[in-house]
């Protein structure tokens, strides 16, 4: 039907619209190590429902109208005082922004602030999603070099004194400090505090993305980086996606004030469900704080197994990270191998996926040779099994020798 009608939007999209992109959904393995899903049988579903009858009942009817557009108020006021208690942050719930997930306020952070060819300097590897829309806003996006303590400060400091020697604007620097995305790392406190420094110094802004803080599975917490920040240069995004699960499709921002307004104008009149917020928010207050010890519980065994499986079957002919939190683990074989060449086959062949490094690289070329491994959704049992026929699969693929 589609391909009959004759009608042609060419010559209308906008002049700066991104990409066009197909609407498949690439085919999941029975291991999934592809994404980034949380414990599947942990979403606290029975909850979730007593929490949402309980709040229908008192407040249901407000459903008919439109919400605050900033988000469900009690819900910001929930998240204002996690933010104070776990993370040092200290803003009113009126500085506080609540998106679909938080791809929306990194979305409004980037519309806010990007023009093409502005550079944003992130870590060499990082969350594609984050990628992808500094892409959509045509970001000169450089990947700044990293250890396992986070970004090397005097890279950040070069990068930014040659891009502005380039007569670039630097626009801000996005950081995944927590349980990296995707190589797993922390940053240390000493490197937080270096970034806060540069920040200041050169009056580029921090967006700190605390997706995975929650999920700690060992290890002592750090500070925020917006807690070591007096002057303002620290922008926050976090989420309830991997604590309670993506599909509730709730995160949120705090900013300084001519951010949250400069957001809440590219935002517009959308909302965040003011239904999932209901529920939410009536779940999060009794029960938030057991459900992530039990879920940690729950993914430190899953860590656990990748890291044992990954040991048994790679041996020495590969290096990955042990996380201390988090969901995943990030895989490096030898320079010459392409694990993004062998990805789809591996996945026909053997029934498991993984994503290759190109897929977080500001390049979109770079990290043929890593890839990253999602524990969360599988079994630890599954997970054994899935490492070892992802090693068999890549011994018949000639890129591991057995
Ligand atoms: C580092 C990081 N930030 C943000 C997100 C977006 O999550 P959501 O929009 O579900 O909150 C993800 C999702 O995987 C992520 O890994």
């Amino acid at each position: 039907m589609a391909e009959s009608r004759s009608f042609s939007y060419k010559g209308l999209f906008a002049s700066n619209s991104p990409e066009p992109r197909e609407g498949a959904i690439g085919k999941r393995g029975k291991y999934d190590f592809a994404v980034a899903y949380p414990d599947p049988k942990s979403v606290p579903l029975d909850d979730i429902v007593d929490a949402l009858k309980g709040a229908l009942r008192e407040e249901g009817e407000d459903l008919a109208i439109y919400g605050n557009q900033n988000g469900y108020p009690p819900l910001r006021e929930f998240i204002a005082q996690k933010m104070a208690k776990d993370r040092d942050i200290h803003v009113t719930p009126d500085d506080i922004i609540i998106g679909d997930g938080s791809g929306q306020p990194i979305h409004m952070i980037c519309e806010s602030l990007v023009d093409p060819g502005d550079v944003v300097l992130t870590e060499d590897f990082v969350y594609s999603g984050t990628l992808s829309q500094l892409r959509r806003f045509h970001a000169d996006i450089r990947g700044v070099a990293c250890d396992q303590d986070g970004m090397l400060p005097d890279a950040l400091d070069s990068a930014i004194q040659r891009a502005r020697g380039e007569g670039k604007a630097v626009k801000f620097i996005y950081t995944i400090p927590i349980f990296q995305n995707p190589q797993g790392w922390t940053m240390t406190l000493e490197r937080r505090k270096e970034m806060v420094r540069l920040s200041q110094k050169h009056g580029v802004p921090i967006l700190e993305d605390d997706c995975y803080v929650d999920l700690r599975y060992d290890g002592e917490p750090v500070a925020s980086i917006h807690s070591l920040d007096d002057t303002g240069s620290v922008m926050y995004v976090g989420s309830f996606s991997k604590i309670i699960a993506p599909g509730m499709r709730l995160g949120y921002m705090t900013a300084p004030k001519e951010i949250l307004n400069m957001a809440r104008a590219v935002k517009g009149t959308s909302m965040a469900s003011h239904f999932t917020s209901l529920a939410v928010h009536r779940y999060a207050t009794g029960s938030l704080e057991g459900h992530i010890d039990e879920i940690n519980d729950i993914q430190r065994a899953k860590r656990d197994a990748m890291v044992a499986a990954l040991g048994e079957n790679f041996g020495s002919s590969a290096t990955w990270s042990r996380p201390q939190g988090g969901l995943f683990v990030w895989l490096q074989m030898p320079e010459e191998v392409d694990l993004q060449a062998i990805r789809d086959r591996v996945l026909d062949r053997a029934d498991v996926g993984y994503q290759a490094g190109p897929l977080f690289a500001p390049d979109g070329v770079s990290g043929k040779n890593c890839a990253r491994l999602c524990f969360g959704y599988n079994t630890p049992e599954e997970i054994h099994e899935g490492i070892a026929k992802l090693a068999n699969a890549f011994e018949e693929e000639g890129v591991l020798s057995g």
